[in-house]
């Protein structure tokens, strides 16, 4: 995507009382150790207990998309069976049961969530033509641009009335940030590799945006709903930030490193689409490779162009680099979270954030 502005914008001011998270230019530190015994997100949610509540959440869900028109009731199916790990929704209810959990209640927050992003990647898919998603052909692709436009206008509803649902208005307040902060992020996209501070501020500013404000907002959601104290939701907004930052790196490393079986979709495609990522900004910093000096308005690469870019950021440790700054935004998050009082629903946060720093898919 194309850049629409000049302005200055710093890292999204993030909550309600705009407080930035995290310094865009801190050193990255040292690697944190690995999770051992959780090694997918599905096995997390069976020790957590979760599996039965996302399943209720999947129901909802699909309950929700049973439009009267039929593109819709089928497009919104579709995509809401492709096999997406409803993460956001895991996290709102986590975030609830740091609280007095009521499933009836919070499962509204979950839902909103999901369809918020279930409509972002909808959109998100049709304004950068990509053909699949999660091993499945995406919805301009299976229906056309207007049912996928439709459908996501379609899903920010059904979020809307999910919302209106909670016995929190606060909810509503943290998602529309959420939303406007996302649609503004992308419009304002990292333009080029170099200078780095330039490139690394804008990368983390439109990171902070795409990701890292709704995973924000999901945690702020499920603490308001569980009755935590201004301090708790606050201390929770941090933490989903800095852990949707760090998700979006590993992102962002996986499309270098990941391939088509595991990623449902091809590796390389932030390349295809001159989309500049933190692996990308790293290894040019350090590469006299011409090849890396890439703007976003440049010609797309050819296939053996990607190739020859993939392993040229591998090698200049462009991965290595963009891991130690996931690696401290995932130390941000559980120090958020240590500095809660101890209990089951911590716990299992902070092994989700530590199974996120590993993911492979
Ligand atoms: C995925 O990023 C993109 C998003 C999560 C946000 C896209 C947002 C819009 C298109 C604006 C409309 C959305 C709202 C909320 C109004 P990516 O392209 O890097 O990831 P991908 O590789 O999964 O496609
Ligand atoms: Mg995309």
């Amino acid at each position: 995507m194309r850049a629409y502005d000049s302005q200055t914008t710093n890292t999204p001011q993030s909550g309600t009382n705009g407080t930035p998270h995290g310094p865009a230019t801190s050193t990255a530190g040292q690697p944190l150790p690995a999770a051992d015994t959780f090694n997918s997100l599905q096995q997390l949610f069976d020790q957590a207990h979760l599996t039965s509540d996302l399943a209720a959440i999947q129901s909802l869900l699909l309950e929700r998309a049973a439009s009267q028109s039929t593109p819709i009731a089928a497009s919104g199916a579709h995509i809401i069976r492709s096999g997406g790990k409803h993460l956001r929704a895991a996290l709102v209810l986590l975030a609830a049961r740091l609280g007095t959990y009521d499933f009836a209640q919070v499962r509204h927050a979950a839902a909103a969530v999901e369809l918020i992003h279930t409509a972002s990647l909808v959109h998100d898919d049709l304004v950068d033509g990509t053909e699949r998603r999660r091993g499945s052909a995406t919805i301009h692709t299976r229906w056309d641009n207007d049912v996928a436009l439709m459908l996501g206008d379609y899903f920010f509803a059904l979020a809307a009335a999910e919302m209106a649902m909670c016995a929190d208005s606060r909810v509503i307040t943290f998602y529309a940030h959420a939303v406007q902060t996302i649609v503004e992020g992308e419009l304002r996209p990292v333009t080029a590799v170099a200078p780095f501070d330039a490139a690394l501020e804008r990368y983390l500013y439109k990171t902070g945006a795409k990701t890292a404000s709704l995973f924000e907002a999901g945690c702020k959601a499920g603490a308001a709903l569980s009755g935590g104290s201004d301090a708790t939701i606050e201390a929770l907004g941090h933490y989903g930030y800095a852990l949707g930052l760090a998700f979006q790196i590993i992102d962002d490393m996986l499309d270098f490193t990941g391939s088509e079986s595991l990623l449902g979709k091809p590796p390389g495609n932030d390349l295809r689409q001159g989309t500049i990522t933190l692996p990308l900004i790293c290894a040019a910093a350090g590469s006299s490779n011409p090849l890396l000096q890439r703007t976003s308005d440049a010609p797309p690469p050819t296939e053996a162009e990607v190739a020859r870019i993939i392993e040229e950021v591998i090698r200049a440790e462009g991965i290595s680099q963009a891991s130690a700054y996931a690696d401290m935004y995932t130390r941000q998050a559980i120090a958020r979270l240590e500095a809660l009082p101890a209990s089951p629903a911590r716990h299992a946060l902070i092994h989700l954030t530590r199974s996120i720093q590993t993911r492979q898919t």
